[in-house]
């Protein structure tokens, strides 16, 4: 086994300082801990950041997903569609609500859906919301997508936890569907430990889910059958989740929205400083660089005659920590055994993970660890 040395350099690490610090101690000596004004406050500087009026904080981007689908009214019988190469969180919240997801391959040159597949399927078979995920920070092939969606009538809720917080001709990636997931899980573009958010142009849509984001509570409805609610009124009107997000999470989220934008031009310039060095690097395929890439991962797909673990363990013996994504859902027992989901089904998605490997990355990376890692990819790939 491979023991962590002194110069290990990790696949991933936040970036969280004293004003991260000094916020949750502020919270923690305020007397209120759980959901508050700080929370209200991280929703207002978040919905203004990304110039939309609906801006709802949650527990995960998971929850966010789930409550997205649910005010959409997913339900059983429908169908959602889904890639077949992303994290499980995307697919099984359609399954939390008794819908089935339809899994979608991905491009051959893309880790992104497969916009053909999808329209083939969409001429099909009725679907009611498709689920595109900007894979690693690469913005989906939006044009078409919206003109699919203007043909076959489906909603668009965005699996945006790695695209924050890059734009694109509309506005920020994640803003421009129905509803907008974002993740602030301890290794994404910012984070508040576990987390995520919620985003919305749609009055009815966010109202929907921050009623259902709170047990079902909801004080309007209460007051419209009183003249005045006092403090401690509310109604239940459906059976809800608990998907709040707490006002210590939120203080850190106030301070990481400030420097996202700072924290995504030093993944672009580990990026390039990474594309540049490997770009003579035998049989390697890179990642094609975009000025509106988010850059969460940096995965590169090796030639395939190359066994990827056995490269994964020469990284990990130099102390380079690695990872791959994805497992393609196909391959997830439960997803393959309901769906009878075959790698026949997804050629593209079964080569890319067959071939991918995900390399360190985050803003404090050193530009000479880049240099290591470079040196030990190369050597690798020359060790015949
Ligand atoms: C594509 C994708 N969607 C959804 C999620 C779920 O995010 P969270 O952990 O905030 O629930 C993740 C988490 O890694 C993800 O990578």
């Amino acid at each position: 086994m491979n023991l962590p040395t002194p110069d290990f350099i990790p696949f991933s690490r936040p970036v969280l300082g004293p004003e991260e610090e000094a916020a949750v101690l502020e919270v923690m000596r305020s007397g209120w801990l759980t959901t508050g004004k700080v929370t209200a406050a991280f929703e207002a500087e978040f919905a203004a950041y990304c110039a939309v009026p609906h801006a709802l904080a949650v527990n995960s981007a998971t929850a966010g997903l789930h409550l997205a689908l649910e005010a959409l009214g997913v339900g059983p019988g429908d169908r959602c569609a889904v890639p077949d190469y992303t994290f499980t969180a995307t697919a099984e919240v359609v399954r939390y609500l008794g819908a089935d997801p339809v899994f979608i391959d991905c491009r051959s040159d893309s880790a992104n859906l497969d916009l053909d597949q999808l329209e083939r399927v969409l001429e099909t078979q009725k679907i009611k919301v498709v689920l595109p995920v900007h894979v690693a920070g690469e913005p989906v092939e939006w044009e078409r997508l919206a003109r699919l969606r203007d043909k076959f009538g489906f909603r668009i809720v965005e699996d945006a936890a790695h695209v924050f917080p890059t734009a694109g001709p509309d506005g920020l990636w994640g803003t421009l569907g129905d509803i907008g997931v974002y993740s602030f899980y301890a290794n994404k573009n910012m984070t508040t430990g576990e987390g995520g958010m919620t985003v919305t142009r749609h009055e009815a849509l966010a109202r929907r889910m921050k009623v259902m984001r709170l047990h079902g509570m909801d004080r309007d409805a209460f007051s419209r059958y009183t003249a005045r609610a006092a403090s401690w009124e509310y109604a239940v009107v459906a059976p809800g989740y608990k998907y709040n997000m707490t006002d210590l999470a939120s203080a850190i989220g106030r301070v990481q929205l400030t420097r996202a934008e700072g924290f995504w031009r030093s993944r672009q310039g580990l990026v390039r400083h990474y594309l540049d060095r490997l770009a003579a690097a035998p049989g390697l395929e890179l990642p094609r660089w975009r000025d509106d890439h988010a850059w969460h991962i940096f995965s590169v797909l090796l030639p395939p005659y190359r066994d990827r673990n056995t490269f994964i363990e020469g990284l990990s013996g130099a102390g380079i920590g690695t990872s791959v994504h994805y497992i393609p859902l196909h391959r997830m027992p439960y997803w393959k055994d309901r769906y009878g989901l075959e790698p026949g089904n997804f050629p593209e998605a079964e080569a890319r993970y067959q071939r991918t490997v995900s390399l360190p990355l985050y803003p404090t990376l050193p530009p000479e660890a880049v240099d290591r890692v470079c040196d030990q990819v190369v050597a690798l790939l020359e060790d015949p």
